[in-house]
């Protein structure tokens, strides 16, 4: 069921209203709590602009990591209002506390054209519970509601799920819209040849997509560690590989029924440790030697891979081909990347789920070159499994 926009709102319901907008700035910080990408913080700056522009004064709402229900310093939302005043150069007015008179009086006292940001939700211990009279307390903070955080989307927690229970309209802000209208349309209308690319460690945490993909695509193509299991469930020797043991029943099944819509890797670059990279070397996948691990698709897998990509019309992209942070086990993860970009330029839909495979992307600068990155990492994934998404079915529903 489509939701309604924040575009679909009339003037009457949005001039001189307070919008409250959860987002999700949950942002990577480095030691010294420098903000290390940003990412998060741009891909909202088109709901916010359009609220200011439409005559709103926006609260906005965000979690920052897990500070477990009370506030740790370490995960202030501080350095994020910094960031987000620089990047739409209007006034961001921070306020250190959420569920406050506090933060009550800052909202009355919003400004046209400024912007107010809240204090890490997580620091309230209703938060991941969903508090119904902190949901309450956080309806209070606004006239209507937006929710643009889709990464948190998969959370039913106060400032996602209860806030929407008690404060209407509750619509989707410009990026919950770009995500569901990328993700979802690729799951419910792809444009054929149609391949998925899964990868990263494990196979455990991806059965329910296999599954969910496996009826929808022409070609599944598996990288990372989670083909050893594959192999394994081949008869191959997997050498030093991480291999989920009590996977392989599971991998032999879906080997049976993927038949020729799924592909392994037919070659690997192995080497006797992460540690030892310079002795790493393409074997092909028969010819896996006992004492050395797989790191990376091999050369002729990133080839055929590239090809498998270039004749596709939708790619749905998530998970790494290897340990992409150890070059040189980043060559395959690379190849995807680009064959991907190129695609793109050749008018496929391209879509990188969120998580390792879009800062593998970010890394490789070609971000902008794939029709869409999720910024959803959990929420991508659990929505590429057929998952209801908490934070989008409460929203309201499109006429
Ligand atoms: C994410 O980074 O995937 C989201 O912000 C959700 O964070 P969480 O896994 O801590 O709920």
């Amino acid at each position: 069921m489509k939701k309604k926009s924040v575009r679909d709102l009339t003037d009457a319901q949005v001039r001189g209203k307070r919008a409250l907008v959860r987002v999700d700035f949950n942002v990577p910080l480095d030691d010294d709590g420098n903000i290390t990408d940003d990412t998060r913080i741009r891909a909202s700056l088109p709901t916010i602009e359009l609220l200011l522009e439409r005559g709103a004064r926006p609260v906005i709402l965000s979690h920052l990591g897990r500070p477990k229900g009370k506030p740790d310093p370490k995960y202030s939302l501080q350095p994020v209002a910094l960031r987000l005043e620089k990047l739409c150069g209007h006034r961001v007015n921070f306020v250190e506390s959420t569920d406050s008179d506090e933060a009550l009086q800052a909202c009355a006292n919003l400004k046209a054209g400024e912007i107010l940001l809240l204090e890490n939700t997580r620091f309230l211990g209703g938060e991941e519970k969903n508090d119904q009279r902190l949901a309450r307390a956080l309806a209070e903070l606004g006239d209507f509601f937006v929710n643009d955080a889709f990464g948190a989307a998969h959370r039913a927690h106060a400032s996602t799920v209860g806030v929407a229970e008690h404060l209407r309209p509750a619509v989707a802000g410009l990026l919950m819209e770009k995500e569901l209208e990328y993700l979802g349309g690729a799951l419910a209308n792809p444009k054929h040849p149609f391949i998925a690319i899964l990868g990263g460690a494990k196979i455990s945490g991806k059965i329910d997509v296999i599954e969910q993909l496996l009826p929808k695509v022409d070609g599944l193509l598996i990288g990372g560690a989670m083909a050893c299991t594959f192999y394994r469930a081949m008869g191959l020797e997997t050498g030093k590989s991480l291999v989920e043991e009590d996977r392989v029943s599971m991998a032999k099944d879906l080997l049976a029924r993927g038949g020729m819509r799924l592909t392994l890797p037919h070659d690997a670059t192995v080497a006797p440790s992460l540690e030892r990279s310079t002795e790493a070397k393409a074997v092909s996948r028969n010819a896996i030697p006992k004492d050395q691990a797989m790191f990376d698709i091999g050369p002729q897998s990133a080839a055929s891979y590239s090809r498998a990509i270039a004749s596709a019309k939708t790619i749905i992209w998530n998970g790494p081909m290897g340990v992409f942070e150890t070059p040189p086990f980043d060559a395959g993860t690379r190849a995807v990347a680009e064959a991907m970009a190129n695609a793109t330029g050749k008018g496929a839909t391209t879509i990188v789920g969120g998580g390792d495979s879009a800062a593998a992307v970010a890394e490789a600068g070609l971000e902008n070159k794939m029709s869409h990155v999720s910024t959803g990492g959990g929420a991508s994934l659990e929505f590429l499994e057929g998952k209801k998404l908490p934070g989008v079915e409460i929203l309201d529903e499109a006429d």
